[in-house]
C-alpha cells in the first residue's frame, strides 16, 4: 500500500495588504475563493480526511465555505508564524507518510506540480523537498541556501539575509513535502525568531540538516504558479491567469471560444463538445452547457443548464434557469428564477421569463414579460404580451394551455387560465379564465365616426 499523503493548508492570516474586512483567502479569483483552489488541487492527491486547513481569521466563514468538501480544520487562534500554524494540525493529520504544506493564498498551484513534488521527494529520498523557483526580482521571499552538492542547507528570510544571500535568486515558495514522522518529531525544536518572535517553518530545513537528513529543492519553471496573493492588484492577476487556464482547458477539450481573452468561464462550469462561445460571454457558477450549443457575444449565464443544440444569441442573460434541447433565446433575452424553456421553444428579443415554463415548440418572439406562468406546447405568444402576475401584494399564476394563440399586446391579469387551442384577440385585457377552443376578445369594439375630424377643424365636409 502506498504511504498516506497528508496536506496542510495554512490559511489563518488576515492579509492586511488586501485592505479588506474579509479574510484574504475568501476573496475570489477565477470564480472560486483563493483557498478553494488550493483545496481542489489538494483533493486530487489526498483523501479529504487527510487534508487540514489551518483557520484563524474568520475561521467560521472559511470553515463554512469548505465544509461540503469533507476536509478537516485546525484552528490557530493567534498567528504566531508558519511553524506554529503547521503545529496546529498535529492532532488532525496522520503521524506518518508524507506531509505537504501549502498556502491558502496560492491559488495557481497545480495538482500536477504537487504530484511532481512528491515524485521528486521519493526519488531523492529526502526528508524534506522544497518547491523553489528562480526570480528576476526575488525581493520579499525567503532565499534558498545550498551546499556544493546542490542540496538545500537553509532558508533565510529577506529581513535576515546578508548582502551576499540577498543576491540569491532561487526563492522559497513556502510549499514543501516532508517525511511526516520526521517533521512531527522535530517541529518542536523550532525556536521563536529573534526579531519577530514567530515560529518559522523555514527553520525546519536547518534542523533536519543538522540531524543528518537530506533536504532538496524541486525547482519549477513557471513562477506564476507560486504567485501568493497579497494585494487586490495581485488578485486581479491571479483572476486573469486562472480564467486563461480554464478557457484553454475548454478549448483543448473541444469547445470553440472566439476571442478567448475576453471570455469568462468559472471553474465549476462544464461545456460539451463543439459548442461555440462568442466574445465577451460570461459563464458563471455551476452552469452546465451541452454539446453543439451557441453562447452568443456578451451573454451572461449564471447557474444555467443549456442542453444540446440550444442557442443563446448575443446579449442575453440567463440566471438559475434551463434551456432544453434546441431551444433558442435572444438576442437580448432574459431567463431568471427557474425559467424552463422546453425543447425547440423560442424566446426572442426583449422577452423576459421569470419562474415560467415555456412548452416544447412554443414561441414568444418579441417584447413580452411572462412571469409565474406555465405555458403548454406549441403556444404562440404575441409581441407585447404581459402577464400581470403581481397585484401589489402577492404573485399569481397564469396557465396557458397547449396550442393556444395569444394575440399581440395582450394583458393577462393573473390568476388566469387560457384554455387549450383558444385564441386571445390582439390588445385584449383578460381578467377571467378562457375555456378550451374559445376566442376571447377583451377590448372595446372599434367605432368609426366619418367626418368627425373635419367638423372639429370647422371645415365643410369633403
Ligand atoms: C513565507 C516563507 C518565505 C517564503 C514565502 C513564500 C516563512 C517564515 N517564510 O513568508 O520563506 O518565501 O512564504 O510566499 O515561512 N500563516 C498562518 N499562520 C501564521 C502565519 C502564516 O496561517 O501564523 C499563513 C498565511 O495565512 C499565509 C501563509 O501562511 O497563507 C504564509 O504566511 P506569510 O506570513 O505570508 O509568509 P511570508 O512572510 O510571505
Ligand atoms: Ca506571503
Amino acid at each position: 500500500m502506498e504511504e498516506t499523503i497528508s496536506i496542510a493548508i495554512l490559511a489563518a492570516g488576515l492579509g492586511t495588504r488586501m485592505r479588506s474586512k474579509k479574510a484574504k483567502v475568501l476573496h475570489q479569483a477565477g470564480g472560486l475563493a483563493l483557498v478553494e483552489h488550493v483545496v481542489e488541487a489538494s483533493l486530487k492527491l489526498a483523501r479529504p480526511e487527510h487534508v487540514a486547513v489551518v483557520v484563524g481569521h474568520q475561521a467560521e466563514q472559511v470553515t463554512e465555505l469548505l465544509q461540503g468538501r469533507g476536509v478537516r480544520f485546525a484552528t490557530q487562534t493567534e498567528q504566531k508564524g508558519t511553524g506554529h500554524a503547521l503545529a496546529c494540525c498535529r492532532q488532525t493529520l496522520a503521524a506518518g507518510g508524507l506531509l505537504i504544506v501549502a498556502y491558502g493564498d496560492c491559488p495557481l498551484l497545480r495538482a500536477e506540480t504537487l504530484q511532481k513534488l512528491v515524485a521528486s521527494h521519493r526519488k531523492q529520498q529526502s526528508a524534506c523537498t522544497v518547491i523553489t523557483t528562480v526570480l528576476d526580482d526575488p525581493s520579499g521571499y525567503g532565499r534558498i541556501l545550498k551546499n556544493a552538492a546542490g542540496d538545500v542547507t537553509g532558508i533565510v528570510e529577506q529581513k535576515a539575509a546578508t548582502p551576499e544571500q540577498l543576491q540569491v535568486r532561487e526563492i522559497n515558495s513556502g510549499i514543501y513535502c516532508f517525511d511526516a514522522e520526521l517533521l512531527w518529531r522535530h517541529l518542536g525544536d523550532v525556536t521563536p525568531n529573534a526579531a519577530s518572535g514567530e515560529l518559522y517553518l523555514t527553520d525546519m530545513v536547518e534542523i533536519l540538516v543538522a540531524k543528518g537528513y537530506r533536504v532538496t529543492a524541486y525547482p519549477i519553471e513557471d513562477p506564476s504558479e507560486l504567485l501568493g496573493i497579497n494585494t487586490r492588484v495581485e488578485l486581479a492577476v491571479a483572476d486573469r491567469l486562472l480564467r486563461e487556464r480554464t478557457v484553454q482547458e475548454h478549448m483543448l477539450a473541444g469547445v470553440t471560444i472566439e476571442k478567448p481573452e475576453t471570455v469568462t468561464i468559472d471553474s465549476g462550469v462544464a461545456i460539451g463538445q463543439d459548442t461555440i462561445i462568442q466574445a465577451f460571454a460570461q459563464i458563471r457558477g455551476k452552469s452546465v452547457i451541452g454539446e453543439d450549443c451557441l453562447i452568443g457575444a456578451a451573454s451572461i449565464l449564471t447557474n444555467a443548464t443549456i442542453e444540446n443544440g440550444a442557442v443563446v444569441e448575443a446579449f442575453s442573460v440567463v440566471a438559475d434557469s434551463r434551456m432544453r434541447k434546441g431551444a433558442k433565446l435572444g438576442p437580448f433575452g432574459r431567463l431568471r428564477m427557474q425559467a424552463d424553456v422546453h425543447a425547440g421553444a423560442v424566446v426572442g428579443n426583449f422577452v423576459e421569463l421569470k419562474k415560467t415554463e415555456l412548452g416544447a415548440g412554443s414561441k414568444a418572439q418579441h417584447l413580452a414579460y411572462l412571469g409565474d406562468s406555465v405555458i403548454g406546447e406549441d403556444v404562440n405568444i404575441g409581441a407585447g404580451t404581459i402577464t400581470c402576475n403581481y397585484d401589489g401584494m402577492k404573485k399569481h399564476p397564469t396557465h396557458i394551455r397547449a396550442r393556444s394563440f395569444v394575440g399581440s399586446n395582450s394583458t393577462l391579469v393573473a390568476p388566469v387560465e387560457i384554455g387549450e387551442g383558444s385564441y386571445i384577440a390582439a390588445g385584449s385585457v383578460i381578467t377571467t379564465s378562457v375555456p378550451d377552443d374559445t376566442l376571447a376578445v377583451g377590448r372595446a369594439r372599434q367605432v368609426d365616426k366619418h367626418g368627425w375630424p373635419s367638423k372639429r377643424r370647422g371645415k365643410p365636409q369633403s
